[in-house]
């Protein structure tokens, strides 16, 4: 595996796979990686010829009051799992290789961007769009993979590639799960050993939520509803939002059809760490 450092050196590595009519494959990471980073690699490996993996904290997706200073970092560990995963190339750009002092150009979806993770974090997919952006003019994918995790992180990003006619596929894979439920997510490492044990409230809430709409509840009001007040039994617990919208259009609805698939999709305060998570659910 090759550590690139350098946007030109990367460019120059990839043109002769291009050239030989390789397919490659990219997965952007803030890097700290997990088991569900590694699904994604280990995807992209299997389904190409060149995997690239960036490993970039991304200054401009967090607010002025968010964790990008104390944002986890292990560049050495990083390395290490993703040459096991047998990834060709990781990109470990300085910010500096990335924004220059006088960048201000931005990439802004206008949809979906302002609801949800938007409402309470106003700049943040701003900032994901235009980093992904560049990773694409970058690294030139034939595709990319995302996590399901970050649900609407993955549909503005296809909404970007489809309105801006980025030739890329974009591939979104499964949420990887602890054993107890909790999504994995680098964020993980803030909470406290008792807060870890509260954490499970967000899987235990959907898997709540799921049981109401398998047992034919239709009323999104009144699930969601049951939803917060079930989150609620654990004091640790500040919730940000709970949601329930049409799978493929993020658009809200009153009461659930049969035969549709909506996302539940949560946003959880454990102490002072942000988790997100979601399910999808399929009304039969
Ligand atoms: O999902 C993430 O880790 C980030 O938002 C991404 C896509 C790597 C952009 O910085």
């Amino acid at each position: 595996m090759k550590i690139i450092r350098y946007v030109e050196e990367l460019r120059q590595e990839l043109k002769t796979h291009r050239c030989n009519k390789k397919v490659i494959s990219f997965v952007p990471t803030m890097g700290y990686l997990h088991e569900g980073h590694l699904s994604l690699v280990s995807y992209a490996k299997n389904n190409s010829d060149v995997c690239v993996v960036s490993v970039f904290v991304n200054p401009t997706q967090f607010g002025p009051n968010e964790d990008f200073n104390h944002y986890p970092r292990d560049e050495e560990r990083d390395i290490k799992l993703l040459d096991k995963e047998n990834c060709d190339y990781v990109f470990i750009p300085e910010i500096s290789e990335i924004y220059s002092e006088d960048f201000s150009t931005f990439v802004l979806e206008k949809k979906f961007s302002k609801i949800l993770e938007g409402e309470f974090r106003p700049a943040h997919f701003e900032g994901v769009t235009t980093i992904v952006t560049k990773l694409f003019n970058i690294v030139q994918p034939d595709f990319a993979v995302f996590g399901q995790k970050d649900a609407q992180q993955a549909l503005i990003i296809q909404k970007m590639v489809k309105d801006l006619n980025i030739p890329v596929q974009i591939e979104v894979r499964p949420i990887v799960r602890e054993v107890d439920g909790l999504a994995m997510s680098s964020r993980n490492i803030y909470l406290s050993k008792e807060e870890r044990k509260e954490a499970t409230i967000l899987y235990r809430s959907l898997l709540y939520g799921k049981s109401l709409i398998e047992r034919n509840e239709i009323d999104v009001d009144l699930i969601k509803e049951k939803i917060k007040d079930f989150i609620k039994q654990s004091n640790l617990a500040k919730i940000d939002y709970v949601e329930i919208v049409e799978k493929d259009s993020f658009e809200k609805v009153k009461f659930l059809e049969s035969g549709k698939a909506y996302f539940i999709l949560l946003a959880v305060r454990i102490g002072s760490t942000r988790l997100i998570d979601n399910f999808v659910v399929q009304v039969s």
